[in-house]
């Protein structure tokens, strides 16, 4: 489950070279000017992109990034530049950062870029990291995995392939017939390939797999290289990602909570004229309207999807909120840290071993003793527990604000979504009066429980009402949040604690007895707490979470129940992402007492389904959370009405 960091030394002439492969990363004659003699060249690069949309690039071997630095440079320059650039890159052995900038140092000639990739360099975490440069329109997804396990992950066409591991003798696990397989799978019509070896068993397995390869003339001391283009003799696969709509297509978000603003930001930053309707007053008028919300990874022994996917959401929601700072808003909240003390002496004992047993950085997750944990948070612990460095709580409200005042979204508050109907492919949302509020080609469902009711038949949605107390005391010591059986975050001359959780009660006013069992649970983690103060409960908040019995959200396209009804059979056995879809429609609720994690992870996949870009995510995760899973099982049990 961990990754193993790179073991990288500086050969005498400089060239970085790996003592695990014994191998160098690049030509001694010159990493970037290889890149762009081998890679760039041998793909057709820049002319290929010019005056494209989106130019998909799939890398084989991270590791120092020249390859990534070379092209991004060369995009930069071209004025003919593809309007997105998104670059796929596999690396197994993550370069640490010290390394990163070390080899970098000696590149001046990319030092500005170079400086960029190394303030969002991820930790050597498993899984995708997209990072995302000039204004998004450069997105770099990292995929930190065995190539052999991240390609049949990847649900994308690339245009061209750099294939650039260590040499093939060396290094097998990079240039054999599966990975081959794979970059034909993964080929848009008119995919290139390049790649510096022209080894005989390289040669044949491209052939094999459709690439139509050529010596050409080598970099450096090499005397050849090989550049292939796909072309396979017959074009029978249907499309991976959706046919994309142009830029400019207006969206129309129903719901301006953390789902529906992270979603309108999104869109609007890709060139999409949002309209953003709610019922509310105002923003963050439902569940996310609490004064303070927790974030953190999920932890599980086995690293289960559920951990996989709530640590893809945080990286997700922390490159958003950055990007968010960089523009200048201010989120009120902290990152300084999250404590999950145990509950017990065999919590304690589990968490230890389940965290040892990940090995991920220590600036993802540790176990801290009880000593070092309570010290980390200024108050005596009963045990040790989970330290999150890099977590921490956020006021949503101040998010969900930045995020619609992002130019080229029009709010409009007080108006109720009664009903959605698509005619001649533009979706129209009615009022109770049946009066037209706005209509677009796309729409996006971010309005929770009441999604379940505009598109009935999804899933059936849990309702959980939860209360979360505010209580006037000042506690200074207090360092950092607090998640567990209680949770505590101070707001400096206030602290914020609770929440409770109970299924199906609609009480939307707070209630003395709920205050009181916040204030109990405060008190098994701060002995010295207040006592439960009846007069005060009405300050707290009240919301509704809504969720699903997997307790993961429905992020995606919207699944056309009446196809599926008519042809039931037909689809029983094909995996989700292949269900037939209503055109247009996308959705994203049943955040459950996630929407910090999954607001911007749901956003991003939109975007790209929307405009058939590469999605951020595998092809497992992408399927735990694709709103027809529910369908597909009512289907295979012959249950779908
Ligand atoms: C007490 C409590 C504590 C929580 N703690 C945390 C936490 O620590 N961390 C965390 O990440 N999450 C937490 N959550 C969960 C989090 O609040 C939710 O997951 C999140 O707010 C869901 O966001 P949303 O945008 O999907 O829904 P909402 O914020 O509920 O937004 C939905 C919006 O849709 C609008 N709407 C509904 N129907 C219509 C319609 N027909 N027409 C127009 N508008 C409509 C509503 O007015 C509302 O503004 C907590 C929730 C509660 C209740
Ligand atoms: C020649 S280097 C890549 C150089 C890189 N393209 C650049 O521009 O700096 C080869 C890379 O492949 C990675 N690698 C080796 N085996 C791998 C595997 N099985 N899966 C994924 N990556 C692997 C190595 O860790 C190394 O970083």
């Amino acid at each position: 489950m961990s990754l193993h960091t790179a073991t990288l030394i500086h050969r005498d002439d400089g060239t970085p070279w790996s003592p695990d492969y014994d191998d160098v990363y690049h030509s001694a004659d010159g990493g970037l000017a290889q890149a762009r003699a081998v890679f760039l060249a041998g793909n057709g690069l820049p002319q290929r992109w010019a005056g494209r949309r989106l130019f998909c690039l799939l890398e084989t071997g991270f590791g120092i990034g020249i390859n990534f630095l070379a092209s991004w440079q060369a995009w930069r320059e071209d004025p003919a530049r593809c309007g997105r650039l998104h670059y796929f890159s596999v690396e197994k052995h993550p370069l640490t950062a010290a390394d990163l900038a070390a080899c970098h140092a000696r590149l001046p000639e990319v030092a500005a870029l170079a400086a960029q990739l190394q303030a969002q360099w991820p930790q050597a975490l498993p899984g995708w990291h997209r990072l995302s440069f000039d204004e998004g329109r450069v997105l770099l997804t990292l995929l930190f995995a065995d190539v052999a396990q991240a390609l049949p992950e990847i649900d994308a066409r690339f245009d061209a392939f750099y294939l650039d591991g260590f040499a093939p003798a060396r290094n097998p696990q990079m240039w054999n017939d599966g990975i081959y397989r794979q970059c034909s799978r993964l080929a848009a019509p008119g995919a290139t390939l390049a790649t510096y070896t022209t080894a005989p068993m390289v040669r044949e397995g491209l052939a094999q797999a459709d690439f139509v390869c050529e010596r050409l003339p080598g970099y450096g001391r090499k005397r050849h290289r090989l550049a292939g283009e796909f072309r396979p003799p017959h074009w029978h696969r249907p499309a991976a990602m959706a046919a994309s709509v142009p830029p400019d297509t207006p969206v129309l978000v129903v719901g301006a909570g953390m789902a529906g603003a992270a979603i309108a930001e999104t869109l609007a930053l890709r060139g999409h004229p949002v309209t953003v309707l709610d019922a509310a007053a105002g923003p963050a008028g439902g569940a996310s309207g609490l004064p303070a919300a927790l974030f953190h990874p999920h932890l599980s022994p086995d690293d289960a999807i559920l951990s996989r996917l709530v640590r893809k959401g945080l990286l997700s929601a922390l490159g958003n909120w950055d990007a968010l700072e960089r523009r200048g808003h201010v989120l009120t909240g902290s990152r300084g840290g999250l404590a999950w003390p145990a509950a017990d002496a065999a919590e304690e004992h589990a968490m230890r071993q389940a965290v040892e047993r990940l090995r991920f950085p220590d600036g993802y997750m540790a176990f801290l003793p009880r000593n070092a944990l309570s010290e980390n948070c200024g108050l005596p612990l009963r045990f040790g527990g989970c330290w999150f460095a890099g977590c921490g709580w956020l006021d949503p409200r101040s998010l969900v604000g930045a995020q619609l005042a992002t130019a080229g979204i029009d709010t409009r508050f007080g108006v109720r979504v009664e009903r959605l109907d698509c005619t001649n492919g533009i979706w129209q949302a009615f009022d109770a009066a049946g009066r037209l509020l706005a209509a677009a080609p796309l729409a996006v469902l971010a309005n929770s429980h009441d999604s379940e009711r505009l598109v009935p038949g999804l899933c059936s949605l849990r309702h959980i009402r939860g209360q979360l107390s505010r209580i006037p005391a000042a506690m200074p010591s207090l360092r950092c949040a607090i998640a567990g059986a209680a949770t505590m975050v101070n707001l400096g001359n206030s602290l914020v604690t609770g929440s409770t959780f109970d299924e199906d009660d609609e009480q939307s006013s707070p209630r003395a007895s709920d205050r009181a069992r916040n204030l109990a649970g405060l008190r098994a983690l701060w002995p010295e707490s207040p006592a439960p103060d009846d007069g005060d409960f009405g300050q707290d908040f009240v919301g509704f979470r809504a969720a699903t019995n997997d307790h993961l959200p429905l992020i995606g396209a919207l699944p056309d129940l009446a196809v599926l009804r008519a042809q039931g059979l037909q689809w029983r056995g094909r995996p989700v992402s292949e269900l037939p879809r209503q055109p247009g429609l996308y959705g994203a609720f049943a955040c459950g007492s996630r929407g910090l994690v999954w607001a911007s992870l749901a956003a991003e996949i939109i975007a790209c389904r929307i405009g058939g870009e590469p999605p951020p995510l595998e092809n497992d995760l992408a399927a735990a959370v694709d709103p027809a899973r529910f369908v597909l099982r009512k289907l295979r049990q012959g249950r779908l009405p």
